[in-house]
């Protein structure tokens, strides 16, 4: 018989990590590991999952591309007038998470947004394709309309530019999180899975680091 929910069972065994050698720093240690996803999954290995505040009760999540950690910092680029741009400007802490299946592992973090430098995002906006940039500006991320109003505002847009250059919209930009908390977690037999935190210090300026049961 086909396995059900109920019964898929997978045991993990893939590494076993050592605490003592952990990096002091976990933005090293996130470095290491997307590193090792890369040589997995060279396409997805950058994506994960964002959750925010919801404007109203509860919680929201979506997947988005990690593009880059810069002294420490996660980040992303987005719509900002989107549903998580919107969210996050009302409620700036915000958790993201990536999970490596083939790696057996998975890194939780908890941190604060702001909005990256305008130059940064300028730079990056200016490395996208033509078509994504025209995309951006067309898009009202999260906004309720139909396709075919999508794909005018596209062909309007792209007539607009011509060929001249695409500057960034004002509502399309980065996020960088500054991470307060770290969990990484990598799969082991019989369900005792390792969970190595790091707990930022604001008063002493550094990471600590401990362990949690699975
Ligand atoms: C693999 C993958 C990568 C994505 N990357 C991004 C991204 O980098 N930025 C983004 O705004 N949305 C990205 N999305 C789309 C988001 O998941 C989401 O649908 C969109 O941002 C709207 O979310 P919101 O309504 O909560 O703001 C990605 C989706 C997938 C599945």
């Amino acid at each position: 018989m086909a396995d059900s929910l109920e019964t898929t069972r997978k045991d993990y065994h893939r590494a076993n990590l050592i605490f003592s050698q952990l990096p002091a720093s976990p933005s090293a240690l996130l470095e290491e590991w997307l590193e090792s996803a890369k040589e997995c999954d060279p396409e997805d290995y950058n994506a994960m999952v964002l959750s925010t505040r919801a404007l109203g009760q509860g919680a929201n999540s979506r997947v988005v591309l990690l593009r880059g950690i810069e002294e420490g910092t996660i980040r992303f680029f987005t719509n900002y007038e989107s549903t998580k741009g919107r969210e996050i400007a009302a409620h700036p802490h915000v958790s993201c998470l990536f999970f490596w299946p083939q790696l057996e592992r998975q890194v939780r973090i908890k941190g604060c947004a702001r909005r990256s430098e305008e130059e940064v995002s300028n730079l990056y906006f200016d490395s996208r394709p033509r078509s994504s940039q025209i995309g951006a500006w067309a898009s009202k991320q999260s906004q309720e309309g139909t396709e075919l109003e999508l794909e005018g505002r596209l062909a309007q847009l792209t007539e607009k530019f011509n060929e001249a250059e695409i500057t960034r919209p004002p509502f399309w930009g980065g996020f960088d999180i500054e991470p307060i908390e770290y969990e990484f977690w990598q799969g082991r037999p019989s369900r005792l899975h390792q969970r190595y935190c790091y707990r930022w210090s604001e008063s002493e300026k550094t990471w600590t680091k401990h362990r949690v049961d699975p």
